[in-house]
């Protein structure tokens, strides 16, 4: 979404931007390149092959970049508030990390089941497959993966390792597609357990909710957010947060109860109402970018 996200942020000449997920770069060159030839940006991933992508890809804009290896949830503590003028998160994982059988995201291809993002860390989803207890593997499943079946699964999955450990995605995968055979769906069985178990593993969703803020805080009045999503638990994470700040008032815990309602100005405009989705171009040349979904929010001036 490459076009769409030139026209939310408008990368100028002067301008600093932030691409907390910088992949391979392709989103970062077009902003240095459309913010040429004095504009910034400051770049952050954790998995280290992206950093070396990125860094080969933006050699043309020497001197105007800078990136750091570390999660995104980390960009207030490097880059100064309200300091950018605009901001990229393109969440989930990278058609690199995908295509790499030894990464283990996927299960299309045979390799170790890792998932890790940042392979300094150290939980890898084999041990969480052999660790978690049958219950908690169900909640995971349903919860981030949506899976009905996510109890027989689990199950099943707890009766299989004290047979033999699984470590392999072609193990995992053989297994789901055993125990939830789904005769003429288009999706494998497994990609929804594969959804979840990466998110666990690299605990997207609390990333998501501190990298939000964190980032937020750093974009100056007047300077924009711009979140792309894959799926809609993150989607609603998003849209949730860009509505509370988009209200006139603030309410003391979770659930909104007008009579506790204290007011206060907005912090933030909501650019896109609805999130937008790729142009069919996109959509047919990239099969993970059909389920993509834009928001942007627009930091307001203070009154
Ligand atoms: C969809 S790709 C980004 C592609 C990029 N926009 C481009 O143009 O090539 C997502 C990237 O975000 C990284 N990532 C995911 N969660 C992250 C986090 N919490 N902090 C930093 N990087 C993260 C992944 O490692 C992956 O490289």
């Amino acid at each position: 979404m490459v076009a769409e996200v030139l026209a939310a942020l408008k990368p100028a000449p002067n301008g600093l931007y932030f691409d907390g997920t910088i992949g391979g770069g392709g989103h970062a060159a077009a902003i240095l390149a459309a913010s040429a030839p004095t504009g910034r940006l400051l770049g952050s991933d954790r998995d280290g092959a992206a950093v070396e992508a990125a860094s080969a890809r933006l050699a043309e804009f020497a001197g105007r970049w800078e990136i750091q290896r570390r999660p995104f949830s980390e960009a207030a503590a490097w880059i100064a508030a309200e300091s950018l003028d605009g901001a990229l998160l393109d969440l989930g994982v990278s058609s690199p990390q995908l295509d790499q059988a030894e990464r283990g995201f996927s299960f299309q291809a045979d390799g170790p089941l890792d998932m890790r993002m940042d392979q300094r860390q150290g939980l890898t989803a084999a041990e969480l497959v052999a660790s978690l207890p049958a219950e908690e593997l169900a909640r995971l499943f349903w919860e981030l993966g949506g899976e009905r079946e996510s109890r027989r699964l689990a199950k099943a999955i707890e009766a299989e390792r004290t047979r033999r450990p699984l470590t392999t995605t072609g193990q995992l995968a053989a297994l789901v597609a055993r125990v939830l055979p789904r005769h003429g769906q288009r999706t494998h069985p497994a990609t929804r357990i594969f959804q979840a178990l990466r998110m666990a593993v690299n605990d997207e969703l609390g990333q998501l909710d501190q990298g939000l803020a964190g980032v937020w805080s750093c974009i100056k009045p007047g300077g924009r957010m711009a979140v792309i999503t894959f799926h809609s638990g993150e989607d609603r994470v998003v849209k949730n947060f860009g509505r509370r700040l988009a209200q006139p008032y603030e309410c003391p815990g979770e659930v909104d109860v007008p009579a506790l309602r204290v007011p206060r100005a907005p912090e933030l405009r909501l650019v896109t109402r609805k999130p937008m989705a790729p142009g069919e171009a996109e959509m047919t040349a990239n099969v993970r970018a059909r389920s993509a979904q834009l928001r942007v929010f627009e930091r307001l001036p203070r009154e």
